[in-house]
């Protein structure tokens, strides 16, 4: 793992805007596979501002989302498919068609996601870090083999994120469709970007950690190309 520590949240942004543009310019037709949450904000205004700015263009680009709700309309505001056409597709030039999320509750949706990706090969997946160090919606104990799969979401998840849902946990759904961590695996490369304090103990536990399921993201451990990018204080445990 390659780990970058900035100073702070924009400056990480920045940071993970310069790999994923090198990525984009080098290859007009990259598969990139993107993250949802607050974290990914900063990169994708960064790559909005670049594209109208100097054109960059993404119409070959083709994209595949790490994870939805279950039992959300794709239509709700806080759905991932209506972020991540908010917060990025509108700002750029990629056709509707070249994008994908996952989407539903059953096996067979799982599988068609599955079936969906195997023609094509991720150049770069973009991940977050959940505060309990999950990937995509990967809760710890979550085993490393698993492919697009649903999941429940644990209590700390659903926590975290109902600052998005009226700080009501209630209205934060409880189960999740996400690739699995053997999905993320076989992206090319690998961007993770933590920031804040709340994710010290999850970044420590992935970089320092034992390999095990307790800590999803410490799977990355074995991925042969991974830049991880934190600010200070999510870089504030380490010790090497
Ligand atoms: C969410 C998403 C993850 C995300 C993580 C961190 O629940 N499923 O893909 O990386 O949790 O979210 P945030 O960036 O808002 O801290």
């Amino acid at each position: 793992m390659k780990v970058i520590v900035k100073d702070n949240y924009e400056e990480a942004s920045l940071e993970a805007f310069k790999v994923m543009k090198e990525v984009v310019v080098n290859k007009p037709n990259a598969v990139l596979g993107l993250a949802t949450g607050s974290t990914p904000l900063g990169l994708y205004k960064n790559m909005i501002e670049d594209h109208k700015e100097n054109g960059t263009s993404y119409k070959n680009i083709t994209t595949f989302n790490l994870d939805e709700y279950v039992g959300i309309d794709r239509n709700h505001p806080e759905s991932y498919y209506t972020f991540m056409n908010k917060n990025l597709f509108s700002g750029l030039d990629i056709p509707a068609e070249n994008v994908h999320l996952p989407y539903g509750d059953k096996k067979e949706d799982c599988d068609a996601y599955e079936k969906a990706m195997e023609n094509y090969q991720v150049d770069i997946q973009l991940l977050g870090l959940g505060g309990n160090g999950h990937i995509g919606f990967n809760e710890p104990g979550t085993s490393f083999d698993e492919t697009t799969h649903i999941v429940e979401l644990q209590e700390r998840t659903r926590k975290d994120n109902a600052r998005f849902f009226e700080n009501d946990i209630n209205q934060v759904p409880t189960h999740a469709i996400t690739m699995g961590i053997a999905t993320i695996m076989k992206a090319n490369k690998v961007l993770l970007i933590a920031t804040g304090e709340n994710k010290a103990d999850a970044v420590k536990a992935m970089i320092e950690g034992p390999k095990d399921t307790s800590c999803p993201a410490s799977a990355l451990q074995d991925h042969k190309d991974v830049i991880v990018i934190l600010d200070k204080a999510a870089a504030s445990k380490l010790t090497k």
